[in-house]
């Protein structure tokens, strides 16, 4: 497991673009713009000059096959707590998978994000994606908020 790097963007957007059609497939309001690919590169290499932002790979014979993002948050001023994190992204390569890669990868950034100050992470799981659910309860994490959608 290692940060990214400014060189690693290519294959991490293409890792980025599997993650979201893996999604645009589980649900209608994941669906994704044409050209959405583009602007993927750009995003990433805005994250990677965040100094709130952590990204790690996992890199295996030259290839990456696994990439967490993360972001550090300042909790709103009503809060006991000074700073959360939110995982935004975890993709490992479905050739990859059940070999303790998406593990490494957040255990790898929990802490990170624990030095950056975040006291807790957060992370959304869409419900139709039960083998996530299942991935992210074993590492320990537990139901905190139920987000409902209805299409207008
Ligand atoms: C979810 C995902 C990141 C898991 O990565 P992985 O490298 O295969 O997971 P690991 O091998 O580290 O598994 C860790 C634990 O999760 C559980 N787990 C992982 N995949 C599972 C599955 N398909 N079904 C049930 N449990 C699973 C196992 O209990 C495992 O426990 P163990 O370490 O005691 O064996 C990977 O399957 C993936 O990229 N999926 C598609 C993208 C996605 O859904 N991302 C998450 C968005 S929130």
């Amino acid at each position: 497991v290692r940060p990214a790097r400014v060189s690693d963007l290519p294959r991490v957007a293409a890792l980025w673009q599997d993650l979201l059609e893996h999604h645009a497939a589980l649900a209608a309001s994941f669906a994704l713009r044409p050209g959405a690919r583009r602007r993927l590169e750009r995003t990433l290499r805005a994250q990677l000059d965040d100094a709130h932002c952590v990204q790690l790979v996992w890199e295996e014979a030259g290839e990456l096959c696994g990439w967490c993002n993360a972001l550090v948050q300042t909790a709103p001023p009503l809060l006991v707590e000074q700073a959360r994190a939110e995982i935004t992204e975890l993709w490992v390569r479905g050739d990859a998978r059940g070999r303790g890669i998406g593990r490494a990868l957040v255990e790898a950034i929990a802490a990170r994000l624990r030095a950056l100050g975040a006291e807790r992470v957060e992370v959304r799981v869409a419900a139709a994606n039960p083998s996530a659910q299942r991935f992210w309860r074993a590492l320990g994490y537990a139901d905190l908020v139920d987000v409902l959608e209805r299409r207008l």
